[in-house]
C-alpha cells in the first residue's frame, strides 16, 4: 500500500501566516502539522509516499520534509500547478499510485491515535474504498456521508446546506485503483474544483464497496487558528516532559517540555507547555498549552493557550497574551505615548483582538 498526502492549496483561512508559509508548516507543539500525517503513515507500515506540493510552497515543504529518511519512507513529490482540488491531487498522481491500493491522507488534517486500526480495517476486507467519518453537531463545513443500515456508503454530500447526517468525512481516505475511473470522469464543482466527496460518491453510484470506519478518538482540521490550538492541547496533553535547556530562579509546573538551549529564567511555566531551541523566557509566565518555537524572547510578560512561531519578541506587554497565534519574526512590545492608545503594524488579512 502507498501514500499520498497533500500538501498544496493556498491556506486562505490561515492568512496571513500562510502568505509566506506552507498551512501544513504551522507548528504543532513545534513541529510542522504535516509531520503528524507522515509520523502516522509510517507507524502503519506506509513507506513509500508521494507528496502533492504547490509552486508556491513546494520547494519549503521539500525543505523541510527531506527525502523521507527521517521518516523511515521514500518520498516523492508531484508538482500540482494550480489548487484544482483533492481528487486532481489523485488524478496527477496516477503514475506514482500505479495499481496499488493506497491511502489519501490531507496534510492538514491532524488525527489523535494514529490511523493503524483503520489501515489494518482496509486490509484485512475487499473494499474500493474506506472513508473515516467524525460525529459532529455541525459538520456543514466539511463532506458529510450519510450510511445505509450495513455501514455501506449511500451518499456523499461537500458541505450540504441542509442537515443530512452528523458524520463528517475526515481528510484521510483508503482506495483501489477503481478511484482512477472516477477522477478522470467527475467535472469541477461550483468552486472549481475536483471534489474527492463527489470521487467517492461516483465510486457508490457505480455499486461498488465503499465502506465507513467511525472515529472514536480526536480529529482536527487545522484550517482555522481555533483549531490550531485545539490540535496543540491534544499533543501537549501527552508529550513526554524533557528539561534539554536551563532554568535559573524558577518554576516549571505540570508537563513542560525545554528544548536544547532553551533558557527560562526568574519565569514560571505552568504546563503543558513546549519551549523551543535557544528560545528565552525572562520575568514572564508562559501558561497552559503554549508552544513557543525556537529563538524567541519573551520577557516581561505573560502569555497562555497560544503557538508563536520562531524568531520572534514578546517584551514588556501590559496585559496576558491568550488564544493567540503569532507568526514568524513578530514583535510584540509596549508602545511609548498615552497608556490607552495601541499601536500596530499588522499584514493583510491579520486579527487583533483588543
Ligand atoms: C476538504 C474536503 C472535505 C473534507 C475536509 C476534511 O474540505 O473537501 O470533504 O471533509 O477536507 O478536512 P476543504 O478543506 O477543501 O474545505
Amino acid at each position: 500500500m502507498k501514500g499520498l498526502v497533500l500538501s498544496g492549496g493556498k491556506g486562505t483561512r490561515l492568512r496571513p501566516l500562510t502568505y509566506t508559509g506552507a498551512k501544513q508548516l504551522v507548528p504543532v507543539a513545534n513541529k510542522p502539522v504535516l509531520f503528524y500525517a507522515l509520523e502516522d503513515l509510517a507507524e502503519a507500515g506506509i513507506t513509500e509516499i508521494g507528496i502533492v506540493i504547490s509552486p508556491e510552497t513546494g520547494e519549503q515543504v521539500k525543505q523541510e520534509v527531506g527525502d523521507g529518511s527521517n521518516f523511515g519512507a521514500r518520498f516523492t513529490y508531484i508538482m500540482q500547478p494550480q489548487p484544482l482540488g483533492i481528487a486532481h491531487g489523485i488524478k496527477i498522481a496516477q503514475d506514482f499510485l500505479g495499481g496499488d491500493p493506497f491511502i489519501l491522507f490531507l496534510g492538514d488534517n491532524f488525527i489523535r491515535g494514529g490511523i493503524v486500526a483503520q489501515v489494518n480495517a482496509f486490509r484485512a476486507q475487499a473494499m474500493d474504498a474506506q472513508i473515516i467519518l467524525y460525529e459532529m453537531r455541525d459538520p456543514s463545513s466539511m463532506g458529510v456521508a450519510v450510511l445505509n443500515g450495513e455501514g455501506r456508503v449511500e451518499k456523499v454530500v461537500e458541505k450540504p446546506k441542509q442537515f443530512i447526517s452528523p458524520y463528517a468525512v475526515i481528510g484521510i481516505y483508503m482506495f483501489g485503483p477503481s478511484v482512477f475511473d472516477a477522477v478522470n470522469n467527475i467535472q469541477p464543482s461550483a468552486r472549481g474544483e475536483l471534489e474527492i466527496t463527489d470521487t467517492i460518491q461516483y465510486l457508490v453510484d457505480k455499486g461498488l464497496n465503499v465502506r465507513a470506519h467511525k472515529l472514536t478518538d480526536a480529529w482536527v482540521d487545522t484550517g482555522r487558528i481555533g483549531d490550531m490550538l485545539e490540535a496543540n492541547r491534544l499533543v501537549l496533553d501527552v508529550i513526554p516532559p524533557r528539561h534539554d535547556g536551563i532554568v535559573e530562579n524558577s518554576v516549571l509546573e505540570g508537563r513542560v517540555v525545554l528544548e536544547a538551549g532553551a533558557c527560562v529564567k526568574n519565569s514560571k511555566i505552568r504546563g503543558p507547555a513546549i519551549i523551543g531551541q535557544r528560545t528565552v523566557v525572562e520575568n514572564a509566565f508562559v501558561g497552559p498549552y503554549t508552544s513557543i518555537h525556537k529563538d524567541c524572547l519573551v520577557r516581561h510578560c505573560e502569555i497562555e493557550h497560544s503557538i508563536v512561531l520562531e524568531n520572534s519578541r514578546l517584551e514588556d506587554l501590559p496585559t496576558r497574551v491568550a488564544d493567540s497565534l503569532i507568526g514568524r519574526n513578530v514583535q510584540i512590545h509596549r508602545a511609548e505615548g498615552p497608556t490607552k492608545t495601541v499601536r500596530l503594524m499588522l499584514g493583510d488579512f491579520s486579527q487583533v483582538g483588543l
